[in-house]
């Protein structure tokens, strides 16, 4: 992630320090921007004096006493909080009293992380969506100590680099890893209980779903490894609530080095010539299959709403710039109807007795109000806050119109 973070600050002009304690990683970094600026220039999306500049203002080093003197660190190293603690604690000796802190964490908590330094109200979450380079989302998360002026600045320069900026509230998982839990934990979940395979549930995410990628493929992109930790620090965070259970599928892959893309093998292999599963492409498994993980995560989506994390927009677009769904997951609740989507989940909740599918309060409550109301999504929140005004006047109405 550091180095496509480095890319994009370099692409829009500034002069980049990349860091990493591991020089290899380095090495890596920098053949890997020499070959993707190479296939630009050949495509001829960019010029070589161009991709020169990007490349030349990238200085890679292996010591953060280079830091001194830059405005911005967004730290991007491995998902542990001490190690993260640590980091900033010696990066806040090393830079400026006017340098903004960020961390790229996908899953730990930013007031903690902040909580590590002298000058907290710097500290901030900028979390990038891999590849960095191509993901327009960025997700832009005050901890309770940040202050406004470290918001706006990170806010304003992010969007300066063509990015798509969403405000998230500082709670596990922000939007994205929020929101999307179910992707990965129902699509792990059919597999479990022998519905279908991975390839099959990949298929009906994809060619039915209209997902740029399956569950499978993706959890293999980003990395087992990385990805069943985001699990568990969410589930932990969010006091065991069973929606969010990580799998032991997942974690006997990461446990065995099956990571995905980069150790070769995840839930399929990448080695050289080796054949892949074809699906079971069987349109009523695949459509249930669909349905019952599009369900659960509308059902995220409605609740994140609820529970103020992001503004109904900021949802919507979270998804469709940082994850690449093919629609906001609350226009495609409108879309299917709202009685529908509770329906659904009640019946799961009724076949299962897990708490894992229980329905968000606020699409009850709106299905109560009226089965076939058309929302915009502003006048979702909007309902939400005004519920009990807009019952309570229907009912008066009826007391005076006869
Ligand atoms: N992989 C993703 O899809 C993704 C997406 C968004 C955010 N993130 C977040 O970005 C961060 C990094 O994820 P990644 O997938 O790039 O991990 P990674 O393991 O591929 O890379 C981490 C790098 O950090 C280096 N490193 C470790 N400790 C260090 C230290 N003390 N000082 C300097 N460098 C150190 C390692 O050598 C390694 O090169 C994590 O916080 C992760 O949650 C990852």
């Amino acid at each position: 992630m550091g180095s496509g973070i480095a890319q994009v600050a370099s692409q829009s002009g500034h002069n980049v320090v990349l860091c990493d304690t591991n020089q290899a990683q380095l090495d890596k970094a920098k053949a890997s921007l020499a070959k993707i600026m190479a296939r630009l220039v050949e495509k001829g999306k960019l010029t070589e004096e161009v991709t020169k500049g990007i490349q030349d203002r990238i200085q890679y080093s292996t010591s953060m006493n280079d830091f001194a003197g830059s405005g911005l660190v967004i730290e991007a190293i491995i998902e542990n909080l001490e190690i993260k603690q640590k980091v900033f604690k010696t990066i806040e000796g090393i830079v400026g009293d006017d340098c903004i802190l960020a961390s790229n964490t996908s899953s730990l908590s930013i007031a903690s992380i902040a909580a590590a330094c002298e000058k907290s109200d710097r500290v901030i979450g900028i979390h990038f969506f891999n590849p960095a380079p191509l993901m327009p989302l960025v997700e832009i998360i005050p901890a309770v100590q940040t202050s406004e002026e470290t918001t706006k600045s990170s806010r304003d320069l992010i969007d300066s680099w063509k990015k798509v900026t969403v405000l998230a509230k500082d709670t596990p998982g922000f939007i994205v890893n929020r929101v999307a839990r179910p992707f990965y934990g129902e699509a792990l979940r059919l597999y479990e209980e022998g519905v279908a395979d991975f390839a099959t549930i990949d298929w009906a995410m994809t060619e039915l779903g209209g997902f740029r990628m399956g569950p499978y493929t993706l959890m293999d992109y980003i990395g087992n490894d990385i990805n069943y930790i985001v699990t568990e620090t969410v589930f932990k965070a969010f006091y065991y609530d069973p929606r969010y259970k990580p799998s032991f599928t997942q974690k006997r892959h990461s446990e065995a080095g099956w990571f995905g893309r980069k150790s070769g093998r995840g839930y399929y292999n990448y080695a050289e010539g080796a054949t892949q599963p074809e699906p079971t492409k069987d349109t009523v498994l695949g459509n249930a299959i669909l349905n019952r993980i599009r369900v659960l995560l509308i059902n995220e989506a409605i609740d994140a709403v609820h529970l103020n994390i992001a503004t109904p927009k900021d949802i919507d677009l979270a998804m469709t710039k940082g994850v690449n769904y093919p629609k906001g997951l609350l226009s495609w609740a409108n879309e299917i109807g709202l009685a529908k989507v509770l329906a659904d989940i009640d019946e799961l909740y009724d076949e299962y007795r897990e708490d894992r599918y229980r329905a968000s309060v606020l699409l009850r409550r709106m299905v109560k109000v009226n089965q076939q109301l058309h929302f915009s999504i502003d006048f979702l929140k909007f309902l939400e806050v005004h519920f009990f005004f807009i019952f309570f006047s229907i009912r008066m109405l009826r007391i005076f119109i006869p």
